[in-house]
């Protein structure tokens, strides 16, 4: 026998004494070795909301809640049959449907011949800690999904950063070669042009062939040039009322195209505000787009309607499309499917456009760029 043992036997308590002793301080149970409840005492009735009558002869499986798998049960109970002390944390459910927590020990009493016959469970209630350990746990959920959203942001926008601070880069870069190239381009322009057309006449096939295309190399050049160019300044528009007929005969001048494709303008002009040299810019670069497209032979429809707020122009051509692939990717630097393309006409279309306060879209079938801008 342990000291403490012997101890209490020298306070000569009655059994009595000590039920009530341990009933003010635990919420307690005696089964049989079936689990049936021979015992329950005040705090238990007052915390499972059962009468003592309704809890004598039952089960303890009335107070089962879902919270725990079969397994959680069958360890327990192999546990105690065999003779052991079972401690842990179990959710119960209440006779009105509410849930409580308790921390409880559930202790086998044996018979003589050392068989289980009775088991004794002391419990605590732990409902509210069980509560806060319950938030808390969801607290630090959202807390380490809002962590995660934040380091992705972060990513992206560090990726973003990477991307505009390279492009700028490459756009400095490739700006700076451009006005390197402009003066040579300049000089083997003006010996090109030298050749009148009396001598052209005067070249056989193969070397008229050679003339056309280093002509052809030259203003393809010049237009990536003036692409580049045009990408890496990044002045202030100024706007001023404008005809819009008048910009789209001007971007007209800089698009080469044969006698196979018909470019329709709108009947009526109409004045916007806008940086007239710059519309030029956005014009040429779509028509020059749609003319490219078409390849040869086919139409371009220019159209003007308006709303409330927008002026629309609409530039239609009887190309082949864009593929949905490509769709997404048109208005990001450097996308091209043309082997002496810059892949900047349409960023530099959108930049100008959003400059004004404008927005440009595209759709298909046929291929139609749409602009928006504010009357
Ligand atoms: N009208 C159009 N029809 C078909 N494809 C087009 C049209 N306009 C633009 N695109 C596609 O968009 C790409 C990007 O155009 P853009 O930014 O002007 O650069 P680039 O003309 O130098 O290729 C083109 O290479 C082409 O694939
Ligand atoms: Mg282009």
């Amino acid at each position: 026998m342990n000291m403490g043992v012997a101890s209490l036997k020298n306070l000569n308590l009655d059994i009595d004494a000590l039920e009530k002793i341990f009933s003010d301080h635990s919420i307690s149970t005696i089964t049989d070795k079936d689990g049936t409840i021979i015992y329950a005492n005040q705090k238990f009735c007052e915390i499972s909301k059962y009468s003592e009558d309704e809890l004598l002869g039952e089960n303890h499986r009335l107070l089962k809640s879902d919270e725990h798998s079969p397994d959680f049960y069958a360890k327990l109970w192999d546990t105690i049959s065999d003779g052991k002390i079972w401690n842990g944390e179990i959710k119960n459910r209440a006779k009105d449907g509410s849930y409580y927590w308790v921390k409880t020990t559930i202790t086998p009493l044996f018979d003589f011949n050392h068989n289980v016959q009775n088991y004794i469970a002391l419990r605590t209630d732990i409902t509210k800690e069980k509560e806060i350990q319950q938030n808390l746990e969801k607290m630090e959920a959202k807390l380490l999904s809002q962590n995660e959203n934040l380091l992705s942001m972060v990513e992206q926008k560090s990726n973003e950063l990477v991307k505009s601070a390279r492009l700028a880069t490459i756009g400095t870069m490739a700006s700076r070669v451009a006005h390197d190239l402009k003066n040579p381009l300049t000089i083997l322009q003006t010996y090109a042009d030298m050749l009148t057309p009396e001598i052209i006449t005067k070249l056989n096939s193969k070397d008229r062939e050679k003339w056309f295309r280093m002509q052809t190399s030259i203003s393809d050049m010049n237009r990536i040039i003036e692409d580049v160019l045009e990408f890496a300044r990044t002045s202030e528009i100024k706007k001023t009322p404008s005809s819009l007929l008048r910009i789209l005969k001007l971007a007209l001048n800089h698009v080469d195209y044969s006698y196979g494709i018909v470019i329709n303008l709108p009947d009526d002009d109409v004045s916007i505000n806008c940086d007239p040299r710059k519309l030029e810019g956005v014009f040429s670069n779509l028509l020059d787009n749609a003319v490219h497209a078409i390849n040869g032979h086919g139409e371009i429809d220019v159209s003007i309607s308006f709303d409330s707020e927008f002026t629309k122009i609409q530039i239609k051509d009887s190309g082949p499309g864009i593929s949905d692939e490509n769709l997404k990717k048109i208005f990001e630097p450097m996308f091209t499917t043309k082997t002496t393309g810059t892949g900047l006409g349409l960023v530099i279309c959108k930049s100008i456009i959003e400059q004004h306060g404008g927005s440009i879209s595209v759709s298909n079938k046929p291929t139609t760029f749409t602009l928006a801008l504010p009357r």
